[in-house]
């Protein structure tokens, strides 16, 4: 027994509801969610994503729909990837003005342009035949400077498509960098950079390489993406990059297992923290609650205010618009 006892009584500030939420640390806002949309080209019904329940592979209308029911919940922003029809060695698609993600920009913004911010994942591995996140050498490695040639345009698509923020998350080195000067010369000094800046190779993507269609055709992402065993100083340095190169804010992917790396960037920098919860995460509460193991609903919650705990500032979530319908 504690010498402060009976004095000190932790439990008076948990006795009833009213207590709890006044003196509660963590608050979420709907603000600070951000949800992630998949467009599909060519499908006349959204797809349901096997792997994670509830996740649609989009048609042009059921991503209106989407986005304005986000915008209605009063989520914050939508993050948009694109599925396009055909695909090729260096992923053409992805900087078409006609292409399925350019399109759904477009659509988008002209459904809720005003009420939240429309984003797009900048990155090759949806548009690539081979499915890796940049332009391949002979010997089939991502060829990181031939990429940043493919990451400027495409980013500079995105922004004349309407993007209001562009999301690089290929981790190429100086792609932040590449974007804001090419940006910059196309005459969209005013659209920021959110960077993929931490980002781990982690095997909670897996279900989104089936939302995205983008499983790499062969090899992995540990050659640019960071090994989850690196030193939380590898993480630090390429958020240092990321800013001297001009990003906006910066992100840490995935979320509930790099709390502590969260919370180490959150210190480390002067602009907002974004983590984004994956499709693995997702999938894997999804799964137990629908087996009866957990309670959905608390658990959605309790690993949402985990990582604003830990620091985050903005969550991508696939959950957003109906957490956000709970604040
Ligand atoms: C790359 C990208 C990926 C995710 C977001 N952007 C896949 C990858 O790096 O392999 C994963 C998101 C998730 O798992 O929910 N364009």
């Amino acid at each position: 027994m504690s010498a402060q006892f009976p004095i000190a009584r932790p439990r008076r500030l948990r006795s009833s509801p009213a207590m709890r939420r006044m003196v509660s640390g963590t608050r979420l806002h709907p603000a600070d969610l951000i949800l992630p949309l998949f467009a599909k080209e060519g499908i006349t019904e959204p797809q349901p994503v096997a792997s994670m329940p509830g996740v649609y592979q989009h048609t042009r209308d059921s991503l209106r729909k989407a986005a304005h029911e986000a915008a209605e919940a009063g989520v914050g922003g939508v993050i948009l990837f694109g599925v396009p029809a055909v695909k090729d060695a260096r992923g053409s698609a992805a900087d078409d003005p006609d292409g399925v993600l350019q399109v759904a920009l477009r659509d988008v913004v002209s459904e809720v342009g005003d009420a939240l911010v429309v984003m797009a994942d900048t990155c090759l591995d949806e548009f690539t035949d081979h499915g890796h996140c940049g332009i391949l050498t002979p010997s089939g490695d991502v060829d990181n400077d031939a990429t940043l040639e493919r990451y400027a345009s495409i980013a500079v698509a995105q922004a004349e498509a309407g993007s209001q923020m562009v999301a690089p998350s290929g981790m190429m080195d100086g792609q932040v960098g590449a974007i804001r000067a090419a940006l910059d010369k196309a005459g969209h000094t005013n659209v920021p950079i959110l960077a993929y800046s931490v980002k781990y190779a982690s095997a909670f993507y897996g279900p989104f390489r089936d939302a995205a269609e983008c499983a790499p055709q062969f090899g992995d992402r540990s050659t640019h993406q960071q090994d989850p065993a690196g030193p939380l100083e590898e993480a630090l340095r390429e958020v240092r990059l990321d800013l001297a190169e001009g990003a906006d804010a910066v992100m840490v992917k995935p979320a509930m297992p790099y709390l502590d790396v969260i919370t180490r960037v959150r210190d480390e920098v002067d602009v907002p923290v974004a983590a984004y919860q994956v499709s693995g995460e997702y999938a894997m509460i999804e799964a137990a609650a629908a087996n009866g193991w957990i309670d959905r609903e608390r658990t959605i919650n309790e690993s949402l205010v985990a990582i604003k705990r830990a620091g985050a500032d903005l969550i991508l979530t696939y959950w957003a618009t109906e957490v956000a319908r709970t604040l």
